[in-house]
């Protein structure tokens, strides 16, 4: 169990910021306080109990709660402390007290306070660091892929003692308190983001999708959001429309993580994330909803980046080859690239034979929506960005053509984005709308959520290359 070593070199970070980070919640903060004051209470070059627990585990690779001699000295070199032979002997026989032949957890935390391992500072975190990454990177392919990390995740569940040192750790550096294995996942995932991405794939984000959030984070703030609106999974219907695509559908990536936290999902979306289920699949979702209870849809459509920072391509677990990705906006806009007028796509009971009524579909919508796209930084990013107003356009028309709506519910929540894949390193959101819905006597009232929960607006000028085209992406002119 080498996981724990970037633990402990947090830990000793974090040390030293201990009173710069500002606790984010309430059981958190608790945890945090009394992390921090442990620490003022105690000369700042020993370490706490827990400290010297989380050390000790993360040498005891195999849990058998001793360090045998054989391992005794790769293990105080992983703590940064260089001693020679003679002086790990002198020190393994003056803590063995039960001259076992090996150190348990009593007698490492003795040996920890030995005057030989006072130089012990908090610099060593590089080294373990990278350690730990050797370790990981079964295949030293130079970068930690999503098979490699699931290993790591993995690891950190299997021994409830451990996790609760872990949740001591996070507390310690300000992050989320890890309660239960999403959560320790997401934290993970962050914490070794900087060991794995991909930094092509990093740098054409940034530009293409400026204020993209991980997923994890995307669903932390709606949820925050709408939590103090009065919004509980008990009182509240989640539905989406975004692609088929099964790359939206892995554990850690947003439409999972939202099913989970809302307790339930109702598929919407066909191909490129467009509302296909229609105004009927609307209806039945709305009948679905409990007695006066509330609605949340989220829409988007996706995208791939890859390694080499490619936009609308994607490599995927299992192949060696990149994808399209959407493969279905893609296509549609190739076949728009070849052959501008649609109106030689036949109707789908004329041509039986080539039955693709939802590919058809979308290359309609999309042809009044490409002007402008020579100027855009990139043209399947623009397409993409054409997919989210066609999506949120017919999810708002949905909306506000189903009069009966508010006989069902009395709020609804619109969140709408695009889904951004990653191969390694966490799939990302970029929010580009989110709104609440309600009615009383003198109508239907909106309220934009958008500040509230993710802050400043992206400024797309750059991104479509122009502002008119910006303009129309929101729906302004
Ligand atoms: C967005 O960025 C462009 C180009 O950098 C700039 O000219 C424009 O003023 C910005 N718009 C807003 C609303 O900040």
């Amino acid at each position: 169990m080498k996981f724990n070593i970037l633990i402990i070199s947090q830990l000793l970070v974090a040390r030293s910021f201990a009173f710069l980070a500002a606790p984010a919640s309430r059981t958190q903060s608790a945890l945090y306080s009394s992390y921090a004051s442990s620490s003022t209470q105690r000369r700042s070059d020993t370490f706490s109990d827990s400290e010297l627990e989380t050390a000790f585990f993360s040498i005891d690779v195999d849990s058998k709660g001793s360090i045998p001699r054989s391992a005794f000295g790769e293990a105080i070199a992983d703590l940064g402390v260089d001693l020679s032979q003679v002086q790990l002997d002198l020190l393994f026989s003056k803590y063995d007290a039960d001259k076992g032949g090996s150190i348990d957890l009593d007698e490492f935390k003795a040996m920890m306070s030995d005057p030989v391992l006072a130089g012990v500072t908090p610099q060593r975190d590089v080294k373990f660091a990278m350690d730990l990454f050797k370790r990981y990177d079964a295949d030293n392919s130079g970068t930690i892929d999503k098979g490699e990390f699931r290993n790591i995740a993995r690891e950190i569940q299997l021994d409830a003692r451990r996790r609760s040192l872990f949740s001591v750790a996070a507390a310690a550096v300000g992050a989320t308190v890890v309660a239960d294995y999403s959560q320790e996942y997401q934290f993970s995932q962050k914490k070794f983001r900087s060991l794995y991405i991909e930094p092509k794939a990093e740098e054409a984000q940034k530009i293409a999708f400026p204020t993209a959030m991980l997923s994890s984070d995307m669903d932390e703030a709606i949820a925050r959001t709408l939590y103090k609106r009065g919004f509980t999974p008990k009182n509240t219907i989640f539905a989406h429309s975004v692609c088929s695509d099964e790359v939206n559908n892995a554990p850690e990536q947003l439409l999972p993580l939202m099913v989970k936290r809302w307790e339930e999902g109702f598929s919407l979306g066909g191909l490129a994330g467009v509302p296909f289920s229609g105004k009927s699949g609307f209806q039945a979702y709305l009948h679905h909803v409990p007695d006066g209870g509330k609605l949340l849809i989220m829409f988007a459509p996706h995208v791939g980046i890859d390694a080499a920072g490619k936009i609308g391509a994607l490599q995927r677990d299992g192949q060696v080859k990149v994808s399209s990705a959407c493969g279905a906006a893609v296509g549609a806009y190739k076949v728009l690239q070849t052959n501008p007028s649609v109106a030689s796509i036949p109707d789908v009971e004329d041509a039986p034979e080539s039955f693709d009524p939802q590919l058809e579909s979308i290359v309609k919508m999309l042809k009044p929506r490409l002007s402008g796209i020579e100027k855009a930084v990139d043209p399947i990013t623009f397409v993409t960005y054409q997919l989210y107003a066609i999506i949120r356009d017919k999810i708002c028309d949905c909306v506000s053509q189903t009069p009966e709506l508010w006989e069902y519910t009395n709020e609804i929540a619109l969140v709408g984005g695009i889904m951004i894949n990653r191969h390694v390193g966490g799939d990302f959101f970029q929010p580009l709308s989110f709104e609440s819905r309600t009615k009383d006597e003198t109508g239907v009232k909106r309220t934009d959520l958008y500040q509230d929960a993710f802050g400043q607006t992206a400024n797309l000028s750059n991104v479509l290359g122009s502002e008119d085209a910006v303009a129309c992406l929101y729906n302004k002119k």
